[in-house]
């Protein structure tokens, strides 16, 4: 589905003298429905593996495959259809729009390509996620009257309302406690297993990343797949 090969990603530093090299090489491939979880220090480059393997930024060297297809060989219209329809993105701070209902928030998606769903199809999948993820009573509510752990649940929803195949999550839990991380995770796992959907997470937590069935640490620029028996 998703698969990165000897992807390397460099950053001029300021004054362009010095390169900082973050990824050198990174071989990754997560299959159809399957779910890993990156786990790395801070700075490690976890950000920027995602973001290549969204589609949100380039490597330096090095392919990136989206269901077989070279992302370096499409051109910029077919990237942005991917990105909005084939890949859902969930991020540590949920970018909710504040003056839009949780309802309204989750089909934003949706209305880049009218053509895809109807909006009645649209309105019915988000109620439907939305009720999945105990939400259903608060449709028309804006984001600042909900907790940080709803509003995390809202953003899954939105990421997932184009049924993507990719469910890409950067510190998804990073700004909740422990009980509505953990709910977090336990949501991305269940949609991960019904909606078929592939998940890559990246996470601080070694315990919550154990829950995905595979398990890479960002070491050095270096992915190590940290086989789980
Ligand atoms: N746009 C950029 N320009 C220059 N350097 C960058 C850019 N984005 C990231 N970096 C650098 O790349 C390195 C990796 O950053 P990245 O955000 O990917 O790390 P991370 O593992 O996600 O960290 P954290 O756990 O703190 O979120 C850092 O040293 C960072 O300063
Ligand atoms: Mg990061």
């Amino acid at each position: 589905m998703l698969e990165l090969i000897d992807v390397a990603k460099s950053y001029e530093s300021c004054g362009g003298a010095e390169k900082l090299a973050v990824l050198k090489g990174v071989n990754f491939n997560v299959g159809t429905g399957q779910s890993a979880a990156v786990v790395g220090p801070s700075g490690s480059g976890k950000s920027t593996l995602l973001n290549i393997m969204g589609a949100l930024d380039y490597p330096t060297s090095g392919t990136v495959l989206f269901e077989g297809q070279d992302l370096a060989g499409l051109g910029e219209d077919e990237l942005a259809r991917i990105r909005n329809k084939d890949i859902g993105f969930v991020f540590q701070l949920h970018h909710l729009l504040p003056q839009c209902t949780v309802m309204e928030n989750v089909l934003i998606p949706t209305l880049a390509d009218k053509q895809a769903y109807s909006s009645q199809e649209a309105a019915k999948r988000a109620a439907e996620l939305l009720e999945r993820v105990g939400l259903k009573e608060w449709s028309k509510h804006r984001p600042g009257e909900l907790s940080g752990g709803q509003r995390q649940r809202v953003a899954v929803v939105r990421a997932l309302i184009n049924r993507p195949k990719l469910l890409l999550a950067d510190e998804p839990t990073g700004s909740l406690d422990e009980a509505a991380a953990r709910n977090i995770f336990e949501l991305l796992i269940e949609l991960n297993h019904t909606e078929e959907v592939s998940l890559v997470v990246v996470t601080h937590s070694v315990k919550l990343a154990g829950r995905l069935e595979r398990i890479f640490s960002l070491d050095n620029g270096v992915l190590v797949d940290g086989k789980k028996d």
